[in-house]
């Protein structure tokens, strides 16, 4: 490398820049650009200037400093456009109310309409943050603090991938103020969160918190370890003022450069244009990535958002229209322990009802004990409840600074609530268990309602409350004796009459034509959920050599460990089962035999033999079970869970923690249109 003799100080300068970048990329980052060689020449350059010229040495050179130094404290960043925030509208009126105020405002500029309609996003729930651009080159980012000035914190912000440190494309401006929300996936805050748990670290209530925190670090090296993304949603300052001329143009300018903005974004002719968008990412709210509290609808000409201007807090050509929140606290009032199917003890949270996530919530899951305890959660508490989609409510933590004095401890019951029996926690399980099996009416209950589930013998009619009523009467104890109901004592429940009771006779009369995979699926054995069901079936298309296959055998099939092998042979092992089996055979069960063995199928009929996929999120041209199935026909194994011996992961929409985990593990990942190439190119005769 060659440096001009006469430009030591401009040299030193720029070694020190180079050098520095390198440090960060290999110390926070672990992303280096140059080998360790290339690295050294450098120091070394740096140093021999440094002896040549004395005068030159300054404490903070990358030569006196080792590696990379956390900070003590984040500088204060002045914005040169302070960040201001949004108003709300929580209701279609207040949505409405302003339209009504944009219109008369504009009017009174002599503006009959808006020239360029509103430009609609998604209102990210995570951080503010401003990137300052010079030239191309990001030089600060800084978090909006009071919205004047912030905290600069430009070494959190270069460990965010998505986020350019240089441009793409040409004319930049000068000086380029790029706003926009910091934030985490979905998947990866599901991903993160667990991974904290499991090593006894603090967990996040929510993705919006665990975004905050990360940004926060003074160790940039910890905010690199965080996964966050980011979304651009506007600019300040921008000089020279070369930008086009609506928000949406802006936004698009923006991508162009290389910076990620949301591809859900849009625009609106008018106020109707807007509630249509509201309605409509409303109804995919859950489905997408990452948590969104709201949409912003935004006047779309930017002279005419001048010529609305702003309050002091907040735009007047701007709001934020909210969806019902996910979140809320609320008082426990109690903890109550429910029974499973396996006899799992769930402790169930009874709560001061709440109105959270669009409907009014009383009774809310706390998972497990280990859960229970690493929140610390206690009788009396104020606790964050969580109800996001279909997804069962839940208490995510607890606000520990409204602790009452005589909060209570909550304990594991040492008898089964229901049948007394003893309560056993096996060693290295979250989970404790009643031990009293099908003793137990809530394990019998509970494993009648799996048995005439949909996805099991789908008998239609037989829901909870009818299995419930079957049990309390004694018509039933065991799934047999559901085949063995007549019409008479059948009409005589209450709210039954004749005709139910005939169609629920007919009901049972035709789920005895099942599959072997629902069979065994509707039989409850623990840990063989659908996918395991029908790989079982698939490899022993005889129920009997399957009863009879020892461990070793089943864990010669791909995808069953040691512990799901290891429940079902003891399964099979327990006379009452197979009593069960036997009755249930002899009441008429039955499924077809499978056709040829796949080894004996012709060569080419089966071309994705041995190959195991994982389907994870929403594909739009068929259901996860059709692709599923499609896969099946042409000798694919499809799994629930990703591990090392996963051929390829399928992803849709909004695909979760099973994406995440198959990046970590580097197993290929196949978007909508790669699945359909795949299945197009391995057309085989279809097997039933
Ligand atoms: S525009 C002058 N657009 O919401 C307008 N904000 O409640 C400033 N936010 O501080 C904001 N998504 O952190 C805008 N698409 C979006 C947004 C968005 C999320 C956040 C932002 C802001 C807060 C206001």
């Amino acid at each position: 490398m060659s440096t001009m003799p006469d430009e030591p100080r401009q040299r030193v300068q720029q070694l020190r820049t180079q050098i520095n970048e390198h440090n960060y990329r290999y110390h926070v980052l672990d992303a280096p650009l140059i080998s360790d060689a290339q690295f050294d020449a450098l120091l070394r350059e740096l140093q021999a200037l440094e002896t040549a010229h004395p005068e030159l040495l300054t404490p903070d050179s990358p030569t006196q400093t080792a590696g990379f130094a956390p900070l003590k404290a984040f500088a204060p960043a002045v914005h040169r456009v302070p960040m201001l925030s949004l108003e709300n509208a929580f209701s279609e009126a207040e949505a409405e109310a302003f339209d009504r105020r944009v219109h008369e405002r504009l009017r009174k500029h002599g503006e009959a309409t808006l020239r360029a309609g509103y430009a609609v996003e998604p209102k990210l729930d995570g951080l503010a943050v401003s990137l300052l651009y010079a030239h191309g080159e990001l030089v600060r980012a800084a978090t909006r603090g009071d919205g004047q000035t912030g905290e600069e914190v430009t070494q959190n912000i270069r460990t965010i991938r998505v986020i350019p440190w240089r441009l793409s494309g040409a004319q930049h401006p000068a000086h380029l103020e790029v706003r926009g929300e910091v934030y985490m996936e979905k998947a990866a805050f599901a991903q993160f969160n667990a991974q904290a748990a499991a090593q006894g670290e603090r967990v996040f209530v929510n993705a919006r918190n665990a975004a905050a925190g990360s940004l926060r670090q003074l160790d940039a090296r910890l905010t690199a370890r965080r996964p966050l993304s980011f979304f651009a949603y506007g600019v300040g300052a921008c000089e020279p003022a070369l930008l086009p001329d609506t928000h949406s143009a802006i936004l698009e300018q923006l991508a162009q450069w290389g910076l990620p903005v949301c591809p859900e974004r849009a625009t609106a002719a008018d106020l109707a244009g807007c509630l249509a968008y509201y309605q409509a990412i409303g109804a995919r709210r859950d489905a997408l990535p990452y948590e969104i509290d709201g949409v912003v609808y935004k006047v779309n000409q930017l002279d005419q958002q001048q010529q609305l201007g702003s309050a002091s807090r907040a735009p007047r050509w701007a709001i934020a229209h909210k969806y019902a929140a996910q979140e809320q606290t609320t008082t426990l009032l109690d903890v109550q322990f429910q029974v499973g199917r396996t006899g799992a003890l769930t402790p169930v949270a009874r709560l001061a009802p709440v109105f959270v996530g669009g409907a009014t919530v009383s009774n809310a899951t706390l998972h497990n004990m280990d859960e229970l305890r690493r929140k610390d959660v206690r009788i009396g508490d104020t606790v964050w409840v969580r109800r996001a989609g279909e997804v069962i409510p839940e208490v995510v933590g607890v606000v520990l600074e409204q602790r009452p004095p005589h909060a209570q401890t909550i304990s594991l019951p040492t008898q089964c609530p229901e049948c007394q029996a003893e309560v056993i926690t096996l060693p290295g399980e979250a989970v404790a268990r009643c031990s009293g099996g099908l003793y137990c009416p809530a394990q019998r209950r509970e494993a009648i309602k799996h048995f005439a589930a949909r996805r099991a013998m789908d008998i239609e009619g037989l829901g909870d409350k009818l299995v419930e009523q079957l049990l309390e009467q004694g018509l039933v104890r065991t799934v047999d004796e559901l085949y063995q109901l007549h019409l008479a004592p059948l009409s005589a429940l209450a709210r039954m009459g004749p005709k139910s009771a005939q169609n629920l006779l007919d009901a049972l009369d035709r789920s005895k034509h099942t599959t072997l995979a629902r069979f065994l699926f509707a039989l409850g054995i623990r840990e063989v959920g659908e996918a395991t069901a029908r790989l079982l079936a698939q490899h022993y298309p005889d129920l009997d050599t399957l009863m009879q296959a020892s461990v070793e055998e089943l864990q010669q099939i791909p995808d069953i460990g040691p512990v799901v092998a290891q429940h079902i042979h003891q399964f099979f092992r327990q006379p009452h089962h197979l009593q069960i089996i036997e009755r249930l055979r002899q009441a008429g069960i039955h499924w077809d035999q499978a056709p040829a063995a796949p080894a004996l199928a012709a060569a080419n009929a089966l071309p994705l033999q041995g190959q195991s996929y994982v389907l994870t999120g929403t594909l739009q041209s068929m259901t996860r079970e059709q692709a599923g199935e499609a896969l099946r026909q042409r000798g694919a194994t499809v799994s629930n869970s990703v591990s090392k011996k996963t051929h390829a992961v399928i992803a849709g929409e909004a695909a979760g923690s099973k994406l995440s985990k198959a990046e970590a593990l580097g197993i290929p990942i196949l978007d909508e249109a790669a699945l359909l190439a795949l299945l197009q190119n391995s057309v085989s005769s279809p097997r039933q």
